[in-house]
């Protein structure tokens, strides 16, 4: 059986857009698939956390997934700081991979750019996340557009250990929803809804009260255009609302467009509000139904009991290969 992974990391409440790009795509591979999904908390660290804070959002991302429709029977759940193997791991990938590579991904330049006291973790980001990738020789990643990046320099490094060392590793591959590869802020829809957005007046939590999204979706910037049509370039509002619907019933774009044809931004906008508020409104019933539940815990140990075990043996196989075992 193949295998899928997938991580979030915990800088802030889970949005809509890691609902679509990834957890979204997990639930609906993982009765084909031996699947493993984690919190990544380590990649939270780049950058500073309260760590109260951090430390119940590692466990709300948990009952989150299972909320969403992760099935804790057919998925390996843990934390991944509570694999000590991944980041010893992470270290020899380093020694693997050029400062050049890391240094070239879009997401470091990016944030680097933002704060110039920026941690030496944000560069080694990528990395520890292609320990996370390898540690279980995962073959597909089911990712948002903007780790994509970040998932073919895991496959490359992987090719060049292989190279160097001898068949180590699987050579992952990202995958990507057909439709929901990004969603945009819906009032700056040029920009990616981020669960660190300051003003969040564009991005849908899925903690929001259901009055909150339908207020945030029917204030969402359109244009002056007033034809419903999926045209990034010209209506990126109106395109993002048609992703984010699409990407909740199982209706394609092509069909919204017919089915909203000669109808105002007003009316489609209603249309996408229910069809969000009706989606969150499940997560938040199940959310608080097991976020005070044991069981959290017992899926925890399971899934970490198991990480570890993968990640021991692969560790072991890599300083063999490397020279540095007794
Ligand atoms: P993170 O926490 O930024 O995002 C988690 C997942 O959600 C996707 N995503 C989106 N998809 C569509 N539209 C959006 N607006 C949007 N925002 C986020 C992301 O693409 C991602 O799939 N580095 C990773 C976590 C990670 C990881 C890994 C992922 C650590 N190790 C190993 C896969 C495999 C991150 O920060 O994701």
């Amino acid at each position: 059986m193949k295998r899928i992974l997938t991580g979030l990391k915990p800088t802030g409440d889970l949005t809509l857009g890691n609902y679509i790009g990834a957890i979204k795509q997990m639930v609906s591979m993982q009765n084909k698939y031996d699947s493993y999904l984690f919190v990544a908390d380590l990649h939270a660290l780049t950058v500073k956390q309260d760590s109260e804070e951090l430390k119940m959002r590692i466990r709300k991302f948990i009952a989150m997934y299972i909320a969403c429709g992760i099935d804790p029977e057919k998925n390996t759940i843990y934390i991944q700081s509570e694999n000590e193997y991944i980041p010893a791991m992470s270290y020899l990938l380093e020694c693997t991979t050029t400062y050049g590579e890391a240094s070239r991904m879009i997401q470091f330049k990016e944030k680097s750019k933002e704060n110039a006291n920026f941690s030496v973790g944000l560069l080694t980001y990528p990395i520890l996340m292609a320990a996370d990738i390898l540690y279980c020789d995962a073959d597909y990643v089911p990712v948002g557009i903007d780790q994509k990046q970040h998932v073919e320099l895991a496959r490359n490094i992987a090719e060049r250990f292989n190279n160097r060392y001898g068949k180590t590793f699987t050579l992952p591959e990202p995958i990507l929803n057909e439709t929901g590869t990004k969603i945009y802020d819906l009032k700056v829809p040029t920009k990616k809804m981020s669960k660190t957005e300051e003003n969040p007046v564009g991005v849908i939590s899925l903690f929001d009260t259901l009055e909150d999204i339908t207020k945030k979706i029917m204030r969402s910037t359109t244009d002056s255009i007033g034809i419903i049509k999926y045209d990034i370039e010209n209506q990126p509002g109106i395109s993002n609302l048609l992703t984010i619907a699409s990407s909740l019933t199982n209706k394609s774009i092509k069909d919204l467009e017919r089915e909203f044809e000669g109808k105002g931004y007003g009316e489609f906008k209603k249309y996408v509000a229910l069809v969000v508020t009706e989606e969150v409104s499940k997560i938040q019933d199940k959310y608080s139904k097991i976020i005070n539940s044991k069981e959290l815990d017992e899926i925890l140990d399971k899934g970490i009991e198991k990480s570890r075990k993968l990640a021991k043996e692969k560790e072991k196989i890599m300083k063999e290969k490397m020279g540095t075992i007794r």
